[in-house]
């Protein structure tokens, strides 16, 4: 039922909150596989959510993607949320610069009037500067920031096509497909049942800081998607769900 009224998902949107027990899920007509406008739409159904959550002086960490690159384009000040302060969630994660959290952090806080700190490090990271990276006084202080964030806003990918995206080695597509890898999100790759099968190595928000934030919003959308939002939920570290009539129904009746 394509163009169904904002008010018809209700049901849906209910049986999905009940399913991955989550605190709320909004639903935007269409398939953003198929259209193009669905995507903006998500966008401006996320943008929605953050002015209807935020208030002053809060903390929003955001990861990349097209998806959160959709929610910076629509972003919007507001009265309430004044003063807040937007950090990427985690470091370099292989993604072109407009997917990069730095990028859509910086846009997000520019167009909200806000702050931001980004996250310089290089990509792929090895253990050696890893370690001495985050001792970096600057890098310290915005980490610190991302761990005590009011609300993360993320996308989810499906595995293979993030990894591919990511120009992950042949070593690591060996062990996404053998470990059966079906979604990522912040750089962690999951399978059917959302246990981890690869990490990329990164500073930042890492999933066991999901647990303490209040508020955790996911958006992503499109049919294509349905199994890699499904492998991800499994886990459970989000509680806002915002997707697209594409990825709801498709997800339901998979499960
Ligand atoms: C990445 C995020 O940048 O975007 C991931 O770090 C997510 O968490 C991915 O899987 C989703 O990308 P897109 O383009 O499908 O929204």
């Amino acid at each position: 039922p394509y163009f169904a009224a904002f008010n018809d998902f209700q049901k849906l949107e209910d049986e999905i909150k009940q399913t991955f027990d989550l605190q709320r899920v909004i639903i935007t007509p269409g398939d953003s596989d198929r259209d193009h406008w669905v995507k903006d739409e998500l966008g401006r159904r996320a943008v929605a959510f953050l002015q209807a959550n935020l208030t002053k002086k809060q903390t929003i960490a955001v990861t990349g993607g097209t998806s959160m690159a959709a929610v910076a384009e629509v972003m919007q000040p507001t009265e309430k949320s004044t003063d807040c302060t937007f950090v990427p969630a985690r470091g370099g994660l292989g993604e072109r610069v407009e997917n990069q959290a730095n990028t859509i952090c910086a846009e997000m806080a520019n167009k909200m009037k806000g702050d931001y700190r980004l996250l310089y490090v290089p990509d792929p990271l090895s253990e050696e500067t890893y370690r001495s990276i985050i001792e970096e006084p600057g890098v310290k202080e915005t980490l610190h920031m991302i761990k005590q964030a009011d609300l993360v806003m993320h996308g989810i990918g499906d595995a293979l096509t993030m990894a591919e995206r990511r120009k992950a080695s042949s070593d690591v597509l060996t062990k996404l497909k053998s470990g059966k890898a079906i979604s990522e999100a912040f750089g962690y790759y999951f399978d059917q049942r959302g246990q981890v099968v690869h990490k990329v190595r990164t500073v930042g928000m890492q999933l066991e800081d999901l647990s303490n934030i209040k508020t955790v919003v996911a958006v992503a959308g499109g049919e294509s998607k349905a199994k890699a939002i499904e492998s991800y939920l499994r886990q459970g570290k989000s509680t806002v769900l915002i997707t697209d009539e594409g990825a709801a129904e498709a997800l339901i009746k998979d499960f």
